[in-house]
């Protein structure tokens, strides 16, 4: 294809010139065609899917139920700007019911689209050109992405076995911290399910405070916490003095497609994402908000989903230890980070965990997704469509009948 009259245009921080011309596949996609290729080329043998991030599951009748009526109602059609009351509300309530955090809901309290895009805003209200966002790796990148659009660099900060999948504050180096304005956490973490300790909040407060930088916790997955009950970063002394937190009703109310979620903590941080989402997008459609808030009050759905996950992981860790794998049950989240294996005993080694994982999907039709960001491991969702307990079994036989035959080696 000759390149179009504006090929020139594209701004830098997309590839300039050279936009639409690399040939780079990243991950996802490498492991959407080998599903393909293992597909047409094994038809007779079922693809079993741990790669799927996301819930196998409807969001519940009695939401659906409120959202089929709320769409009818001629109040509902209009921009919902900044959100309305009733959601706040709702969310006021549910932060106090499971977290024992009191928010107001006009000031401390905004919806938004899905957390990815309170993720996609924050950076514009705090990043000028030089300054650094820190961030964990491996995890989930939009706000560096962003960070990087305004001109920001992104500092690492590797989750591995040796911290404990914590990142090392005191290892940031000092000019990194002068120049640093934002720390973005993610607990429960996604992928490798870590839950964070009230004392690990409490070193992340006293290092926002003591470094001048604003803390952006990401508890998309937090009603999937399975050792305790789920831990809010609010409820921690300081922390509302030190930034936000931003949950998602995706994950824990299976309402992936629904794009709802929230970001509360301090009035001012909040203030600012409102703001630059004011700018951005017109608010979520009423009825949805209506039916989430409905959500919000129901706390069978979080208890149901963190019921059903746990099981499944639980019954993944037996299968998956009877084959070699040393996993534990994670603190959160679907997903079950494990060390990658290096190889087949006496046969094949991997070099990395993609590919220990593209060989899992070429020659056994397994689905995971590699992550070599700090070490290798290989994450497997329980994300995967079983009609019942019975089916969650069979899959749980026919993946450790195929894995146990192949002999890996750690
Ligand atoms: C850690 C983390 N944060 C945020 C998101 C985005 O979630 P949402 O659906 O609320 O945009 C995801 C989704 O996979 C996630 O894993």
């Amino acid at each position: 294809m000759s390149d179009p009259y504006f090929q020139q245009l594209f701004a830098d921080r997309i590839g300039g010139s050279n936009y639409g011309k690399g040939t780079e596949i990243y991950k996802f996609e490498k492991i959407k065609r080998a599903k393909r290729k293992a597909l047409a080329e094994h038809p007779e043998r079922t693809l079993v899917d741990f790669g799927i991030g996301e819930n196998d599951e409807m969001a519940a009748a009695n939401v659906r139920s409120v959202m089929a009526a709320e769409i009818d109602k001629p109040e509902n059609r209009g921009y919902a700007d900044n959100g309305i009351a009733a959601f706040k509300e709702a969310v006021a309530r549910f932060m106090q019911r499971e977290f024992q955090v009191e928010l107001d809901p006009i000031r401390e309290i905004n919806h938004c689209i899905g957390t990815k895009t309170a993720l996609a805003m924050l950076p514009a209200a705090f990043i000028n050109p030089g300054n650094v966002t820190l961030m964990t790796v491996p995890g989930y990148p939009v706000a560096g992405t962003h960070t990087k659009y305004y001109g920001g660099e992104v500092h690492r900060l590797p989750l591995c076995v040796q911290n404990n999948f914590l990142p090392d504050l005191d290892a940031i180096p000092a000019d990194i911290r002068k120049r640093a304005k934002l720390l973005v956490i993610n607990y429960p973490n996604s992928p490798t399910g870590k839950v964070a300790t009230r004392e690990f909040y409490t070193r992340v407060i006293d290092f926002a405070m003591n470094n001048e930088v604003v803390v952006i916790q990401d508890a998309a997955h937090v009603m999937l916490s399975y050792a305790d009950r789920p831990l809010s970063f609010l409820e921690v002394p300081g922390a509302r003095d030190v930034g936000v937190e931003i949950h998602s009703l995706s994950k824990g109310w299976n309402m992936i497609g629904w794009r709802m979620g929230w970001v509360c903590g301090h009035e001012r941080i909040v203030g600012a994402l409102a703001d630059v989402k004011d700018n951005s997008d017109s608010g979520q459609f009423i009825a949805v908000q209506k039916a989430a808030a409905a959500a919000l009050d129901d706390p069978s759905i979080p208890r149901n989903a963190r019921e059903k996950y746990g099981r499944r992981l639980r019954k993944l860790i037996a299968t998956l230890r009877t084959c070699g794998f040393d996993c534990q049950m994670p603190g959160g989240t679907y997903f079950l980070y494990t060390a990658s294996p290096k190889g087949l005993k006496g046969g094949i080694r991997f070099a990395t965990a993609e590919a220990a994982s593209q060989f899992l999907i070429a020659e056994h039709s397994i689905c995971t997704v590699p992550w070599d960001d700090a070490g290798n491991f290989l994450r497997f969702s329980v994300t995967y469509e079983a009609a019942d307990e019975a089916a969650e079994d069979a899959l749980m036989a026919e993946t450790g009948r195929r894995l146990k035959s192949l002999n890996l080696e750690f």
